[in-house]
């Protein structure tokens, strides 16, 4: 059984009236990629900040690293083990990006030189360059590398690549990946869909405080993604009308492209068939459901690219 380094139990965070965090129970094990999923506001940051000891919490309680967030003699502890890219990341601006990684580093009594983080993060050509000089994806590599220099066993990276260009962004996956590999445990929040699918070992999907959904992508698009969908591409309409006949779930779009849902591989084989009598081979497409359709399914809303609900 995979051992974990947060244990999240009936979690609760209230301001005044509004309950931020409801409730939500979960764990995060040791060398995977952990993502909370959830549109503005769901209590991502919240959450968070409760487990780095930043934000005391209302009820409940959490363990990370075996220590408990709600004890004063273990938070120190905590710290000690964790690396924390906040959402509002910021450094000074007028100094490089070396003298901030060894400000930062300077914090801590016991941390990787300036130097180790600029090479893992693939700095080198950065590190004399100021930091408000940079591109919106390198500092955000800066605030990787800042989270990095304690040498951290868990780093937490609040949406890390909220309001980069899809290049950049890539980028930061990049990162990200490498921390795994690294043997780094990561507690990835973010509201984009595709970056907690090609992420995340895991994802919990986080709505108004709650945790709605909790699995890999697979376990999740399994269970809520529903039929995969073969797209015929402006097929006769011949074919639609037969495929209604034997399978029913057809529809032809304004563009003529025919959609079968299909429910399992024997229904798939046996619509084949058909295409292949019919000389039909090119232009049909097999679409799997995404993350995307899961979260339509449980929360009938989608979240738009700013992280808002439609
Ligand atoms: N210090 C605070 N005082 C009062 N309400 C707060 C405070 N911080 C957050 N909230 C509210 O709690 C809810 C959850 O906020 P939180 O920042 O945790 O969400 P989030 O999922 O991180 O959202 P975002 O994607 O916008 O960062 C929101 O309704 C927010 O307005
Ligand atoms: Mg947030």
């Amino acid at each position: 059984m995979a051992n974990g380094i947060i244990k999240v139990d009936s979690l609760v965070k209230e301001y005044d009236s509004l309950r931020a965090v409801d409730g939500i129970s979960f764990e995060v094990y040791e060398g995977e990629v952990f993502a909370f999923l959830g549109p503005n506001g769901a209590g991502k940051t919240t959450t968070v900040e409760i487990l780095e000891c930043i934000r005391p919490l209302t009820g409940g309680s959490a363990k990370v690293c075996g220590y408990d967030v709600s004890k004063e003699s273990d938070v120190k502890e905590i710290k000690k083990r964790i690396g924390v890219l906040p959402q509002d990341f910021n450094a000074l601006e007028k100094l490089s990006v070396k003298e901030n990684i060894s400000l930062i580093g300077d914090m801590y009594d016991k941390h990787l030189s300036a130097s180790e983080v600029i090479k893992l993060l693939d700095l080198e050509d950065k590190a004399n360059a100021k930091f408000d000089s940079l591109s919106g994806g390198l500092k955000q590599r800066v605030g990787v590398a800042a989270a990095l220099v304690s040498d951290p066993q868990l780093v937490f990276l609040d949406e890390p690549t909220t309001g980069l260009d899809p290049k950049a962004r890539r980028d930061v996956w990049a990162v990200i990946a490498n921390l795994k590999k690294l043997g780094k445990t990561v507690f990835l929040t973010t509201h984009y869909m595709e970056e907690a699918q090609v992420l995340a070992d895991r994802i919990a999907i986080i709505d108004r405080g709650k945790i709605v959904a909790l699995g890999s992508s697979q376990e999740l698009i399994s269970t809520y993604g529903g039929l995969k969908l073969l797209v015929i591409r402006k097929g006769p309409k011949d074919l639609a009308d037969t495929l209604q006949a034997k399978f029913g779930q057809v529809t032809v779009n304004k563009d003529g492209d025919i959609h079968v849902k299909v429910d399992d591989v024997d229904e798939l084989w046996r619509i084949m068939d058909i295409l292949t009598t019919m000389r039909l081979g090119s232009d049909v497409e097999l679409q799997t459901p995404t993350i995307e359709d899961v979260f339509l399914k449980i929360t009938g809303t989608r979240i738009t690219d700013e992280g808002d609900l439609t």
